[in-house]
C-alpha cells in the first residue's frame, strides 16, 4: 500500500487529497494518512494541507525501499534484493541466504550494521543512515583463482560512482580500499566459499562512508567521508544505484574475459600506489618499492631499490606508504 501511494504521489503534479487517494485506492482515509506517516519517517519530503491534501516535494535522498527498488529494478541482475533498517552484517546476511535459502545472486543493503565486518578481523563502523552497507551475493563461473580480482572490479565500480555522483576523484589503494586526498573513503571485503576448483559462492561486501561528519577516535586520522570532502550531502540513494550500475556493467564483461584486461588501463590511472613507495607487509617479512603497475591478473608488480621486481598477489599481504597508509 505504502508503495502505490508513494507511486501515485510521485505521478501526480499537485496536492492530492487523502478523500481521492482513499477512494482510487480502496482503502480508508486512516490507511492513508497512516502509510504517509511511515513514507515521511522513511525521509520523504510530504507536505499535508488541510482542504488540499498531501504533496510529494522532492524525491528522496534517502535509501528507502521503495525508492530503492524502484531505482534497481528496471536495471540490476539482482532478482532477490534484501533491505535491512538494521542487521549484524550484510555480508554475513548474504551468506545466510546462500546456505539458509539456497540463493545465488543476491543484493544485501542495510542501513546499519551492528557487527560490520572489516577486513583481518577488524570490525567497520556502521552508523544508522549515513553511510551505504551493502553486499553482493555472486555465483560467477570463474577459478577460484579469479575471484580475487572481483575486488578490484568492485574498486573500479565505486571509483567511478563516486566520481559520477559527486564529481570527486577518488584513487585506489590497491586492492580493497577507496580514497580521497589519502584518507579512507570506502572498503571492500570480498569472502568466498570454494573448492579446489569450483566457486560455492562469493561475497563481495562495501562499505562508503558517505555523509559521515565525525569518526571514532580509532580511525578518525586515516578516514574520512564523501560530505566531509565535498562539504556537501551526498545522496545515498543516486550513489548506490549507480554504484551497482557501475558494478554490474564491469562484471559483466568480466564473466566473459575471466582477466581484467579490458579495464586494467583505467585502474592503474586510478591507482594510489602506481610510482610511489610502498610497503608490501607478508606476516613477519617487510619489503620496500615503488608499484609500477597492476596487471590483467590483478597482482601488483612492485620494483625494489636493487631494480629487483616482484609480484604482490591481492589477499596476501598488506600494502602500505612507507611513512603511513598510503
Ligand atoms: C575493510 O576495509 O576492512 C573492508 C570493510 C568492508 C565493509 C563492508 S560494509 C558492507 C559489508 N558488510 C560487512 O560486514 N562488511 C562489508
Amino acid at each position: 500500500m505504502k508503495e502505490i501511494i508513494l507511486k501515485t504521489l510521485m505521478k501526480s503534479d499537485g496536492f492530492i487529497s487523502g478523500e481521492r487517494l482513499s477512494k482510487e485506492l480502496g482503502v480508508s482515509r486512516t490507511a492513508v494518512w497512516k502509510n504517509i506517516k511511515k513514507l515521511k519517517e522513511e525521509g520523504y519530503s510530504i507536505t499535508s494541507v488541510s482542504n488540499k491534501g498531501y504533496y510529494l516535494e522532492k524525491e528522496t535522498t534517502d535509501l528507502v525501499e521503495e525508492a530503492i527498488r524502484m531505482n534497481l529494478g528496471e536495471m540490476t541482475r539482482f532478482k532477490k534484493i534484501c533491505i535491512y533498517e538494521t542487521i549484524d552484517s550484510t555480508n554475513s546476511e548474504a551468506k545466510r541466504l546462500r546456505i539458509n535459502n539456497n540463493v545465488d545472486e543476491a543484493l544485501v543493503i542495510a542501513q546499519e550494521q551492528t557487527q560490520g565486518k572489516g577486513r583481518r578481523g577488524r570490525n567497520w563502523i556502521s552508523e544508522y543512515r549515513v553511510g551505504i552497507f551493502t553486499s553482493m551475493l555472486l555465483k560467477p563461473n570463474i577459478h577460484p583463482n579469479e575471484a580475487s580480482m572481483l575486488t578490484l572490479v568492485a574498486g573500479l565500480a565505486v571509483v567511478r560512482a563516486i566520481n559520477k555522483v559527486t564529481g570527486l576523484k577518488p584513487e585506489i589503494k590497491w586492492p580493497n580500499d577507496v580514497v580521497i586526498n589519502k584518507h579512507k573513503i570506502c572498503g571492500i571485503l570480498t569472502e568466498m566459499s570454494a573448492e579446489m576448483d569450483y566457486i560455492n559462492y562469493v561475497i563481495v561486501g562495501i562499505g562508503i562512508n558517505v555523509n559521515n561528519t565525525t569518526f571514532d577516535q580509532s580511525i578518525e586520522a586515516l578516514a574520512s567521508s564523501l560530505k566531509m570532502v565535498s562539504g556537501k550531502e551526498v545522496s545515498r540513494l543516486k550513489l548506490l544505484t549507480v554504484l551497482i550500475a557501475e558494478f554490474e556493467a564491469l562484471y559483466e564483461v568480466f564473466l566473459i574475459n575471466k582477466d581484467l584486461g579490458f579495464m586494467i588501463e583505467d585502474y592503474n590511472q586510478v591507482c594510489i600506489n602506481i610510482n610511489r613507495e610502498v610497503k608490501v607487509i607478508e606476516r613477519e617479512k617487510v619489503r620496500i618499492g615503488i608499484g609500477k603497475e597492476v596487471t590483467k591478473i590483478g597482482t601488483l608488480i612492485v620494483t625494489d631499490s636493487r631494480n629487483k621486481t616482484f609480484t604482490v598477489q591481492a589477499g596476501e599481504v598488506s600494502v602500505r606508504g612507507i611513512h603511513g597508509y598510503v
